[in-house]
């Protein structure tokens, strides 16, 4: 086996992915995404696509689970994750349409049954310094929405008549504000709930101020993070 390959088991789901720092390493976000599937009937086949890829883990994760009931679509912004979604569908013998895309602009004459909304959302104070680097685009502004803002307002066209979006809400962002987003113009429901320590050497010396923006809680003498997943559909259809 190749040592620049990742090994990752998902149920009974074998998953290779390239080792690459320029691109974004799968981690709880990526994980409860994956699990809100359990709570999901494939019946027919359906249209998927699976926006802000990384290394295209949940795109490859959701064909090698559900096989040809899945017509799948990837993008991300960083030409480079593009290169790597490229090699990750082909090492795990997965096809799939992958476009290098801005949020939603390059699919603008596409609907799908399912957009996975998995682009960068939380505060972009804490992306560059966590998680992101450089070379892994995280312009979500300093309250994390700003991504999530667009994607919103502009999805609705994207979407199927009874068309379903996932998307996590992080703590590290300005959640209230993105959830009373969603309940206005959505409907919604909260298909996971995953409560995480927060890293020590993320909160430091800024405790108070993580509190107090509600990027921490404190809980059983603990601080913690939040990501819940949120399943979304045009208002009437859930
Ligand atoms: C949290 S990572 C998720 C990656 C992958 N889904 C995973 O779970 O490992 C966010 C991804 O959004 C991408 N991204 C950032 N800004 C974007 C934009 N404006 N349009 C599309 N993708 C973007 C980043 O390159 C990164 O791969």
């Amino acid at each position: 086996m190749r040592k620049n390959i990742h090994n990752i088991k998902i149920g009974n789901v074998k998953i290779k992915l390239i080792k690459d720092t320029k691109v974004f390493e799968p981690n709880l976000t990526t994980f409860s995404l994956i699990e809100a599937f359990e709570k999901f009937k494939i019946k027919k086949k359906i249209k998927i696509l699976d926006l802000g890829s990384g290394s295209g883990i949940i795109g490859i994760f959701l064909k090698k689970k559900f096989g040809k009931k899945i017509e799948l679509y990837l993008s991300d912004y960083s030409k480079h994750a593009v290169k790597i979604i490229n090699s990750n569908l082909k090492i795990n013998k997965v096809t799939g349409t992958i476009k290098e895309s801005n949020i939603l602009k390059e699919w603008s004459n596409e609907k799908f049954d399912l957009i996975i909304n998995d682009i960068s959302a939380i505060s972009s104070f804490v992306a560059k310094n966590y998680w992101y680097n450089k070379y892994i685009p995280h312009d979500c502004g300093k309250d994390g929405l700003k991504l999530s803002k667009k994607f919103l307002n502009s999805v609705k066209k994207n979407l199927k008549k009874k068309g379903t979006i996932l998307m996590p809400v992080i703590s590290i962002s300005d959640h209230k504000l993105l959830i009373k987003i969603i309940e206005k113009n959505f409907k919604s429901k909260m298909l996971v709930n995953k409560e995480w320590p927060a890293p020590k050497n993320l909160i430091k010396d800024k405790v108070d101020h993580f509190l107090n923006r509600g990027y921490i809680f404190k809980k059983f003498n603990m601080y913690l993070c939040f990501t819940k997943v949120y399943q979304i559909q045009k208002k009437d259809n859930l």
